[in-house]
């Protein structure tokens, strides 16, 4: 039923090479921090002390550049699409960056991170700092801007911003005052040529940290399971495209949309697993290079990777600029929904738990590398990872709850249920191979309307002990006109309810009430026409439907679907261990090949135990 193409691990020299990019990157961004320890717990809203502000500045602006894409999508026409997609792809406001030729060679070496000045053409200060470093005999500086004191509105952004800001860019020629170094001069600075973004939400997922990524575990799974470590972006670009996706697993058939659907997918996609998978791969990295390293030289190597993590999963939010939230707005937004977030009746209101559980896993992994010690940064990001989820899944079932018991079907709900659902397959794919194929099923791209919520929650909810999250982080799906009830067929799994509030001493179990009109019962999206009146856009016409099709799902009726459930889950459970089983050894073997080499042996007994939960999980699932 399920023809798999087989995946090649990556060899041994590439794991090498990306060992050693890995420490140099890493190693440069220890410069950044040495140019300026300015921490300050409150910057982001939260209690994480950054070591240094020039990290962050380097990750947070992709929070602006998402919101400029998700502010040009919901323009809802072609121009906007594009313009969306030009953002995407070129970036706008992360790590702008000028290169300038300058009218002599160096005469020495310049850092990376090392802060620089010049004016603009105004004659007013203009702060950077290097960003790449250079060396003696080099003709050009590149110098990545600072976001100015007024804010990334008044940033030098050009590169694929399609309303450019000139105003605080360098002048056309001038002076640059090195810190603690030479003043040099250059010319023929072309602004619009010569004016990058280090960073876009497309090279995110693109340049991920090499092939160290297949042997990284959540990466390995993703890969492993769509064919390649670069599925966010294809799935995004498969999405602008309206094509279908071309994946071993779990392809998404965005011919059979419109605009509507596929940016409602693009917009929580670039999210759930661009910046997902970003925060992720920062994470590990840091704990790669903390392993690869000797005591002592630790903590100033990989600390900054672990802050990029931070300060991308909290973008440019909380004190320093309002509701660019990023992951952690996600999290905030369907905590909400679902009676988890830390305040207000039935928790419907305030910071997410798992954001406060999140940021105590991510002080404590920062504190573990300061520490050197490796083995328990890890375990640190495997609890941040784990707690990621917790919004994912969140997501996908709101808004299966919102196509089938509130039947709201629009395709805008269908993209959202979409985006969530390919974010989250592959984990749950190598929790229950069956489960996986009863949640795709249900939801994939153009069944939306026919899905079943209780299908797909008892499905999730069986692999919620092997993606090591419960049925009180996930909550259930809050009636908001009383939010100490939940929604009918929407109360959490196991014996966790909203607890006592009617304080009679007994927990209150949450009588099973009937759905209200969705109008009445939660705020609905902004209104849409109810039909998808699509107006194509420089292209006549979509991309033709793919007849490449490895998963075979077609066939698979309604009355099939049934009979799946009633029968053919025990069989597909059992085969489903002997995959995972199977797979587990594999990625043992995988892990031993590129990361032990460090510091030899280490992870073994962690990996056995992991291992062995995760058959034991299964094996309870089958019971
Ligand atoms: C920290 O940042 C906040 C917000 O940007 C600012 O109001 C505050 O003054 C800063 N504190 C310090 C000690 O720099
Ligand atoms: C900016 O550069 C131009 C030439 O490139 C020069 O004529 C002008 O005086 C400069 N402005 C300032 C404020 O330095
Ligand atoms: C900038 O680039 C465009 C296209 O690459 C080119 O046509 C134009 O001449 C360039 N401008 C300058 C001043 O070099």
């Amino acid at each position: 039923m399920i023809s798999r193409q087989p995946f090649s691990p990556p060899s041994l020299l590439v794991a090498i090479g990306t060992a050693a990019a890995l420490v140099l990157c890493s190693s440069v961004d220890a410069t950044v921090t040495s140019a300026s320890v300015d921490a300050n717990r409150s910057l982001q809203g939260q209690p994480y002390e950054y070591t240094s502000d020039h990290v962050v500045a380097r990750a947070s602006a992709i929070s602006k550049d998402y919101e400029t894409i998700a502010g040009f999508l919901a323009q809802d026409n072609g121009a906007g699409r594009e313009n969306a997609r030009v953002v995407y792809q070129l970036g706008a406001y992360c790590q702008s960056y000028a290169t300038l030729m300058l009218d002599a060679p160096l005469t020495s070496e310049i850092l990376q991170g090392t802060e620089v000045t010049g004016t603009n053409a105004n004659g007013d200060s203009v702060s950077g700092i290097v960003h790449s470093g250079a060396f003696s005999g080099d003709a050009t500086l590149e110098v990545m801007y600072l976001i100015p004191s007024d804010g990334i509105a008044n940033l030098c952004s050009v590169a694929g911003n399609p309303t450019p800001q000139y105003e605080n860019c360098l002048n056309t020629s001038g002076e640059i005052s090195v810190s603690g170094g030479p003043t040099l001069t250059y010319s023929n600075y072309d602004l619009d040529n010569d004016t990058a973004a280090g960073q876009s939400m497309e090279s995110m997922s693109m340049t991920i940290s090499g092939a160290g990524t297949l042997g990284y575990p959540r990466i390995g799974t993703f890969a492993s399971y769509y064919g390649t470590n670069k599925y966010a972006n294809e799935f995004i670009q498969a999405a602008f495209d309206k094509a279908d996706t071309q994946f071993d697993s779990g392809n998404a058939e965005f011919t059979k949309w419109t605009q509507f659907g596929t940016n409602t997918f693009i917009e929580i996609a670039a999210l759930t697993m661009t910046s997902w998978m970003h925060v992720v791969i920062k994470m590990q990295d840091a704990v790669e290079v903390c392993k690869s390293l000797p005591q002592g030289q630790k903590s100033v190597q990989e600390v900054p990777l672990w802050d990029n993590a931070v300060a991308t999963y909290r973008g440019m939010g909380g004190a320093a600029g309002g509701t660019m939230g990023q992951l952690w707005f996600v999290a905030d937004d369907y905590c909400q929904k679902f009676g988890t977030c830390q305040d207000g009746p039935g928790g419907t209101e305030g910071v997410a738990k798992a954001n406060s559980k999140l940021y105590a896993h991510f002080d404590a992994g920062k504190q573990d590398l300061l520490d050197g010690n490796c083995d328990s940064a890890e375990s640190s990001l495997d609890a941040a990872a784990t707690t990621m989820t917790i919004p994912i899944i969140q997501g996908l079932l709101y808004h299966a709850y919102e196509l089938d018991l509130f039947q709201e079907q629009r395709e805008i709900v269908q993209g959202e249920a979409a985006a969530f659902l390919h974010s989250l397959l592959p984990l749950v794919h190598a929790c229950s191979a069956g489960n996986a194929v009863m949640i795709y099923n249900q939801i994939k791209v153009g069944n939306g309307k026919t899905a079943s919520f209780e299908a797909i929650k008892s499905s999730l909810e069986g692999t919620y002990e092997c993606l090591g999250v419960t049925c009180e982080d996930i909550g259930g799906i809050v009636d908001l006109s009383d939010p100490t009830t939940y929604q009918k067929h929407g109360a959490p799994c196991g014996t966790f309810n909203v607890g006592d509030q009617n304080g009679d001493g007994i927990p209150d179990v949450a009588p099973p009430v009937p759905v209200p009109p969705p109008s009445t019962s939660l705020p609905m999206p902004t209104p849409y026409p109810t039909q998808d009146n699509f107006t194509p856009t420089s292209t006549p016409t979509d991309p033709p439907s793919s007849v490449y099709q490895l998963i075979d799902y077609e066939e698979t009726s309604d009355d099939g679907v049934t009979y799946l459930l009633a029968i053919g889950l025990p069989l597909l459970s059992v085969i489903a261990v002997g995959i995972v089983v199977c797979r587990q050894y594999k990625t043992k073997k995988e892990h031993g090949k590129e990361f032990d080499s460090g510091e030899t042996g280490e992870g073994a007994p962690d990996d056995e135990t992991e291992d062995e939960l995760k058959v034991e999980n299964l094996q309870g699932e089958m019971l």
